[in-house]
């Protein structure tokens, strides 16, 4: 009843839809898959959330070519790629899971390329990831192997477009997931126990900001 007077929600209409998207940013079935995946799977049995998940591997994704066209035009990109069933997805989900594998300490070619193509969507309307958040996955072969370099890279990411990134605070998931998968795939992603705790507990603190607790 005072829920309904101050115009609240209660916990399960808050969460009720709430769309998380998962994008795996590696070209392969792997650690990163399995990363983002068991990610998806937790926010759903914990929290109720709609999943979604996108893979860029074996996709046709464009790099920008800073043409300027959606910047001009405000309609879209001029690529007609694999984008185009991404854009909708991105636009849809309130919170989005970005997992990368490590390449050279860095994230992988093709998450970069999806991040740029972003850029048709805030040509059109700067506000238009404003109220999302933004969680990381980092995914290396090495324990030590980049994996913050990489959370920071998506963390800037999310600032610059006006989102809310999200970490999972300190003793465990300080900057977000990090995954150690000792460069064998989906097995080595799937042992690292550790690693699995940094992304739940990334996701507790999105959840709960999100219920404002
Ligand atoms: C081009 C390339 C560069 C890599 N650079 C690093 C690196 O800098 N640090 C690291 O720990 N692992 C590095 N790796 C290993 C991958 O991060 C690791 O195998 C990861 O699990 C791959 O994710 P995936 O299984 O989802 O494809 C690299 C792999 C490739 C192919």
């Amino acid at each position: 009843m005072a829920d309904e007077y101050c115009g609240l929600l209660s916990r399960e209409e808050l969460l009720m839809d709430v769309k998380v998207l998962g994008i795996s940013g590696s070209p392969r079935k792997g650690a990163t898959d399995f990363a983002v995946n068991h990610a998806l799977e937790y926010a759903g049995d914990k929290f109720g959330a709609h999943t979604e998940y996108f893979s860029l591997r074996a996709k046709n994704i464009n790099f920008c070519i800073h043409c300027d066209y959606c910047v001009r035009k405000k309609k879209g990109c001029i690529h007609n790629d694999d984008m185009e069933v991404l854009y909708p997805l991105m636009q849809e989900a309130k919170i989005w899971i970005v997992g990368s594998p490590v390449y050279h300490g860095h994230l992988s070619a093709q998450t970069k390329a999806v991040l740029d193509r972003t850029r048709a969507l805030m040509a059109k309307d700067r506000d238009v990831f404003s109220m999302k958040m933004g969680m990381g996955i980092a995914v290396a072969g090495d324990r030590n192997g980049g994996q913050e370099q990489v959370l920071k890279a998506l963390t800037d990411f999310y600032i610059i477009n006006k989102m809310s990134p999200v970490g999972g605070g300190v003793f465990g998931a300080n900057f977000g997931g990090t995954i150690w998968s000792g460069d064998r795939g989906k097995s080595g992603a799937e042992e690292d126990q550790e690693g699995k705790k940094s992304i739940y507990k990334t996701l507790d603190r999105v959840f709960n900001l999100l219920q404002g607790v």
